[in-house]
């Protein structure tokens, strides 16, 4: 038996072989179109390369892609369960020629990969052209030799394939394999053709035109190819199987179930292992793809196809959590292609057992409320509208869940009655609301929230996509365009930008349309809880609800933001493990090229705490480890360890990001939190960390601001340049700048030190200060002068500067200096020839117990050994002098 991987490997390779580039399956979230709710055919990310707007290095392609219809336009949730080929997901084969080749190389290949590939008996094969096709027809004719009778013309939009109301179309050509007259049904075109025997397995679509709005048809740049075989299907065909459920890769799936239950796969209850099986698909993709269960958009359908699940594992009379179980054989199964599924294995696990558990309560509740009013109800009776309700509001029944239980006993809903009821909770809303009190410009937010619902953030996920224009803001008020050179806010159904919360800034980048506008988005907010709205400039063109646009977020930016938003966990939790339990986030900042992050802590935190902080945190980056998000329930996060951030409001269930590496000794990861930012896919992308300061911006806070990423190292080299200029100013090298400064240091000090006693000399010594004493002796002048610490050999000059103020007189300067005293004594020369210097310096170096001294009549020096005795050694030259002039 060919198994179901095989046939996918098969089918690549084989296209590959024929120059088709392989291409992974594109997510199921679609990147390209606003109007999709998930991708449902193998061409949808390649919608715009065939219309020619998107160019990629190949022209012709092959893929396996991993399609959803649930919830959509293709909605066949109701329908699992019941038919033998009905999926919510299902893989879809496709190969696609991009203006390369067209309708006769498109049937040749296929007929040779179904009949010779495949081995499929071509008198097993029919195939059906559109009606007027007449080339296809041929060519069928031609290269598979298929007779008159078994290419069948339909002229029906069976036979025209369309993306949707807009987008690539053209005509096609489907291939059937005919089970034998032993199945029930007709051939394609006849009435009884949705019997078992003929079923169809590859649909070629001729593409050919583009229709830009509904019903507009404009011929595509160059005809191309897009086919797409159900994978599920073919597999079925190889495998000799009738009902799709049977092939390999389900029968697993429907075998674990039956063993998880106890309940026998084929009997009375197959369609529940049916079920569970599908389902389990559709949510560990939706999953693996970045759709987590809520209450709006994409999040609903997931929660829906869930519920709808644990609603059959109900019924094979399980009352546990069960399907969160066969995760694990699932990613087995099919982790080789799609290894996202490995990767979510542990996401996905945790939040289908919290789902699970958590519903278990309400759906007991809700199925007896159930049963007692259909009790009430006749046969082919109607449930009433607000029962329905009810079950939806109170119990978390969706419509859909009710519904089916309801068919199961065929019985009716009013549909009508649940939405007058649903009407009417809104607008009870709408009134508790208005009275509230809210700022009057919130008013347009709420009004826009209200009709709109909340914006789809994608930005986890993805830096770029498509969103839908719901409505611009201007002025305060909803208007229809905002145009060139004006400024405005712009809402739409989802977008990549992340909207401020949690202390990271909104992402700024560019939005386009087809319509040729470019507005640049400055900033995106967050108003009233989850309405992302993006603050815009016009720059060209006009900008105008209810057209698509293109969201690019400035991706750069936002990788930096991711490692500064990071970092602050791996930060909290070192300062936790170094300072103590009683560390909690007060508040943070988390922009592209800084963060701030305060934490409850009574004192300055030191500087070897910083650094081993730091260093910590350092090693953490180093170790990049994986970065895992998951979401679970509040109280499941908190015994997980994941702390709360203080003063955020948080939902039930809770998104909650561990980093940094499990911690055996704690049983926990190394940070886990309770957080709806954006992070890196490891922690090696922070790079690098690096504290700038810390400081208290109130009582019981410190705060920490810090650099990581290029901006560390920026930091780093402005430092480091910092360094390099003061060393060159101070002439040496930067190995030697502590060294230099502390010298320069140390000169400082001497000089300030010299500075200060010149000042106190000349404070208490200059020429003419106070302490020159000018007396009269006998007629004659006598200037004495008494100073500290003046060297010897500077006495003489100020002597004869005394000498030059007197005129004509005698000038004894004395001084102290190293622990000795020194004297000199000057005499103007009209007065030598009345008293000699050198008769004055020796009664003067008496008196400070020296030994003579000598000199000229007008200029003598002496010592001495008494360093205070200055003053007596002028008492001794006056009293000299004294007795000279009497004489
Ligand atoms: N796009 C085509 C389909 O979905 C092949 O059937």
């Amino acid at each position: 038996m060919t198994t179901t991987n095989e046939i996918r490997r098969k089918f690549l390779d084989y296209f590959g072989r024929h120059d088709h580039e392989i291409v992974q399956s594109a997510p199921l979230v679609p990147r390209n179109d606003p109007t999709l709710l998930f991708t449902n055919a193998g061409m949808v990310p390649f919608k715009n390369v065939f219309t020619g707007q998107e160019h990629r290095g190949y022209s012709r392609a092959v893929s396996s892609q991993k399609c959803v219809r649930a919830g959509g336009k293709h909605n066949d949730l109701e329908n699992v369960g019941y038919t033998a080929r009905h999926h919510t997901f299902f893989e879809m084969l496709g190969n696609f020629s991009f203006g390369d080749y067209f309708k006769e190389r498109a049937i040749e290949l296929a007929w040779l990969l179904v009949t010779q590939e495949l081995g499929l008996p071509k008198e097993k094969l029919i195939a059906t052209v559109y009606a007027d096709d007449e080339d296809a027809y041929q060519l069928w004719r031609k290269i598979a030799g298929l007779p008159d009778d078994r290419i069948i013309r339909i002229g029906t939009s069976d036979n025209f394939w369309s993306m949707g109301d807009t987008g690539p179309c053209g005509p096609c050509s489907e291939i059937f394999f005919d089970h034998g007259p032993d199945l029930p049904g007709g051939p394609p075109g006849s009435p009884d053709e949705d019997g078992d025997r003929f079923i169809e397995i590859w649909n070629l679509v001729f593409m050919q035109y583009d229709q830009p709005e509904p019903g507009q048809k404009v011929d595509l740049p160059r005809p191309s190819i897009d086919t797409g075989m159900g994978l599920e299907r073919i597999a079925a065909v190889l495998q000799g199987k009738h009902d799709n459920y049977d092939i390999d890769l389900l029968r697993c799936l429907i075998e674990n179930s039956a063993e998880l239950s106890g309940v026998d796969p084929d009997g009375e209850f197959r369609a529940s292992h049916k079920v569970i099986a599908d389902h389990l698909r559709a949510t560990t993709f939706l999953m693996a793809d970045g759709v987590l269960p809520s209450n709006e958009g994409r999040g609903y359908v997931l929660r829906r196809i869930m519920r709808r699940a644990m609603r059959h594992v109900h019924k094979l009379g399980v009352r546990e959590p069960m399907i969160y179980k066969m995760v694990p054989e699932l990613t087995q199964l099919m982790g080789e292609h799609f290894p996202e599924i490995r990767r979510a294995e542990a996401l996905v696990t945790e939040t289908l057992k919290m789902e699970e558990g958590r519903f278990q309560e309400t759906l007991d509740r809700g199925l007896r409320l159930l049963e007692d009013e259909t009790a009430k109800l006749g046969q082919g009776g109607t449930l009433p509208g607000d029962v329905a309700f009810k079950l939806y509001d109170t119990y978390g029944f969706p419509l859909d869940l009710t519904r089916d239980i309801l068919r199961g006993e065929e019985l009716g809903l009013d549909e009508q009655g649940f939405e007058a009821a649903m009407e009417e909770q809104r607008r009870k809303a709408r009134a508790a609301w208005a009275g509230s009190g809210e700022q009057a410009d919130e008013k347009v937010w709420f009004a826009i929230r209200d009709h709109f619902g909340a914006t789809e953030f994608l930005g986890y996920d993805t830096d770029a996509a498509e969103g839908a224009i719901l409505t611009l803001v201007k002025d305060g008020r909803q208007v229809d365009q905002i145009a060139e050179g004006q400024q405005g806010f712009l809402i739409v159904n989802q977008t990549p930008f992340y909207g401020e919360s949690g202390g990271q800034v909104g992402d700024t980048g560019m939005v386009t349309t087809e319509g040729g506008a470019r507005a640049r988005v400055t900033d995106t907010q967050k108003k009233v809880g989850d309405l992302h709205v993006h603050a815009v400039e016009v720059e060209h063109g006009t900008l105008k609800a209810d057209e698509p646009a293109h969201l690019a977020i400035d991706g750069a930016r936002r990788t930096r933001l991711r490692a500064h938003h990071s970092v602050t966990h791996l930060l909290h939790e070192a300062l936790r493990r170094r300072l103590g339990e009683h560390v909690m986030q007060k508040g943070s900042l988390v922009a592209p090229d800084r963060l701030r992050f305060d934490v409850s802590q009574p004192k300055p935190i030191q500087e070897d705490d910083l650094q081993a902080v730091e260093a910590e945190v350092n090693a953490r980056i180093r170790g990049d480890t994986p970065v895992e998000t998951r979401f679970m329930g509040k109280d499941e996060a908190m015994e997980a360890g994941a702390m709360a951030l203080f003063g955020e409001k948080y939902g039930e269930e809770v998104r909650v990001i561990s980093m940094g590496g499990f911690d055996e000794g704690a049983n926990k990861p190394y940070s886990i939190e309770l957080c709806g930012g954006t992070h890196v896919a490891r922690t090696g992308e922070i790079g690098f960390f690096k504290i700038l300061r810390e400081e208290g911006p109130g009582a019981g806070v410190r705060r920490i601001e810090a650099v990581a990423h290029d901006a560390a190292e920026r930091f780093v080299r402005a430092q480091e340049q910092q360094i390099k200029t003061a060393a060159s100013h101070l002439r040496t090298t930067p190995g030697e700048l502590t060294n230099r400064i502390d010298q320069l240091l140390e000169e400082r000090k001497r000089l300030e030190r010299e500075l200060a006693e010149t000042r106190k000399k000349l404070a208490t010594g200059g020429s003419g200060g106070p302490a020159v004493e000018t007396r009269e002796v006998g007629g004659i002048k006598f200037a004495c002068q008494v100073v500290a610490d003046v060297p010897p050999g500077e006495l003489k000059g100020m002597a004869d500067a005394l000498k030059k103020q007197l005129g004509s007189g005698v000038a004894a300067v004395a001084t102290a200096y190293d622990g000795k005293a020194s004297l000199v004594v000057g005499v103007t020369s009209d007065l030598t020839g009345t008293v000699s210097a050198v008769d004055l310096v020796r009664a003067g170096s008496a008196a400070l117990g020296g030994k003579g001294g000598g000199g000229r009549p007008d200029m003598a020096q002496a010592g001495g050994p008494d360093p205070d005795a200055g003053q007596q050694a002028m008492e001794a030259i006056e009293n000299v002098l004294k007795e000279t002039v009497a004489a």
